[in-house]
């Protein structure tokens, strides 16, 4: 962050204050207000943070209006294309894109961390079989800070990355496991010798009883969802890790805290919703009726997967998001199925429509990757879940990078207060 040497001038009962305009290497300018209440007594007022940079970081970058996303500086089109999870795994948690033996280093370290303790399967069995599994791995990802006491001391930095490691090659363990309980299957080990992806999908779809083989095309698909999801700089979930570590929790409670927040259908509930919403659109000629219901301003309806804080274009992750779909469609065979035929037409109605096009509403990642989930056989409650483990690398470096900063704070907002002014206290009986 540079100081611009550039202000901004403030005019406030009578007085004027110079507020230093700092400038990032990409990005609009920030006016700094940290001084603001200690000179003008004044607090400034941005509920939902839409013009407010809550911290400094150097990971990931988008560019709503051009439809950009880049993660240390790589567009993300280029890494869907080219790389792989673990290495932009790799490349948000460390700066830069590994060597070989660096790469070599890396998967094997996470590859020594995938089982979890096995006291944790006991852990498992006392939640209901019909939970959520996003309320299953909130319970069981805080419950690693009770499994992991070695790796909690969040001055340590040695800790700190073996907690890291843990959480990037434990939670795809914890959602297979949360997947498996709810359907009353064995939780099934993971397997070293696969690849990350077809890891998850090996620990989510192979049972005892018979053999299974893990599709390549479906394994590559798994993986472009994970490296789209990857990381999104401060989203809801993210900034909720952040401001949880700002206190000093340890990282596997912060983390728990993300996957809470992510769990809200205006966040990575979303894909879930999407799924459950064309459902319940049901066939092609009901979309007018749903069209109608999402532009109502009295009808709190929202067509889910559609619109972005921060992209006014095209969400860049979705349009790699729906060529793996056709990708993964096409190597199943389905061409034909009625949800399918709902998602395109809706689609191309509310790219056309009036209302979603003045305000800027594109379909969003989660529109396309529920397509995809779901053909690959998940049920819907398993489509948050995987949200959440790949969004793991994101936080983990996110809380890396906010801990290793000397200028860190404990995240305290002020408030707006509207309440009752000081009124004495008034007995039961002469109320
Ligand atoms: N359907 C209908 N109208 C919408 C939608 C939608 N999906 N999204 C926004 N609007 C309207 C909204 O009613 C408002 O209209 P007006 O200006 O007349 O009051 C206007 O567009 C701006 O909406 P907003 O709520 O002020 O925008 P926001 O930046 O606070 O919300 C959002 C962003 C993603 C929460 C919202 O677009 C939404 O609820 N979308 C559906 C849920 C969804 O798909 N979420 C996934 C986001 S991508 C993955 C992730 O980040 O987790």
């Amino acid at each position: 962050m540079a100081d611009t040497k550039k202000t901004a001038t403030l005019s406030y009962e009578g007085k004027s204050y110079e507020l230093p305009i700092l400038s990032p290497t990409v990005g609009p300018e920030v006016i700094d207000i940290r001084k603001l209440y200690a000179q003008a007594d004044v607090f400034t007022y941005d509920p939902g943070f839409t013009s407010t940079a809550s911290c400094e970081s150097a990971i990931t970058f988008i560019d709503g209006d051009k439809g950009e996303l880049l993660y240390r500086g790589y567009p993300i089109e280029q890494l869907a294309e080219k790389s792989h999870f673990l290495e932009v795994c790799y490349l948000l948690l460390n700066g830069s894109l590994p060597t070989e033996a660096q790469m070599e280093n890396f998967e094997g370290r996470i590859t020594r961390h995938t089982m979890v303790h096995e006291q944790m399967h006991y852990f498992f069995r006392g939640f209901r079989r019909d939970s959520h599994p996003m309320a299953t791995m909130v319970g069981v990802v805080g419950a690693m800070s009770a499994f992991y006491h070695d790796s909690l001391d969040i001055n340590d930095p040695w800790q700190r990355e073996v907690a890291a490691m843990r959480m990037i090659a434990k939670l795809p363990t914890i959602a297979a496991m949360a997947y498996k309980y709810s359907i009353g299957q064995p939780f099934v080990y993971p397997k070293n010798n696969l690849d990350y992806a077809s890891n998850f999908l090996h620990m989510c779809f192979s049972v005892p009883a018979e053999d299974y083989t893990v599709s390549p095309v479906l394994a590559k698909a798994m993986d472009r969802i994970m490296m789209l999801h990857a990381d999104h700089e401060q989203n809801a979930s993210t900034s909720t890790v952040r401001l949880a570590g700002s206190s000093g929790a340890n990282p596997f409670a912060c983390v728990a805290a993300g996957i809470a927040c992510l769990w809200g259908p205006a966040h990575g509930g979303a894909n879930q919703a999407a799924l459950e919403m064309l459902r319940e659109i049901g066939t092609v000629d009901r979309i007018p009726e749903f069209v109608a219901k999402a532009k109502d301003k009295n009808d709190p309806f929202r067509l889910m997967g559609f619109g972005h804080r921060v992209y006014k274009n095209f969400d860049p992750r979705a349009k790699v998001m729906k060529e793996s779909a056709d990708e993964v469609l096409d190597l199943l065979g389905i061409h034909n199925n009625e949800t399918l035929r709902v998602a395109k037409a809706l689609e191309r109605i509310a790219l056309e429509d009036e209302y979603f096009v003045s305000k800027k509403l594109y379909p969003n990642v989660d529109f396309y990757s529920g397509i995809i989930l779901e053909a690959m056989g998940f049920p819907t409650a398993m489509f948050t879940p995987i949200f959440a483990l790949s969004r793991t690398v994101g936080w983990i470096s996110q809380w890396k990078e906010m801990i290793g900063d000397p200028a860190l704070k404990i995240g305290r907002p002020r408030q707006l207060y509207i309440g009752e002014t000081t009124r004495d206290y008034v007995p039961v009986a002469q109320r």
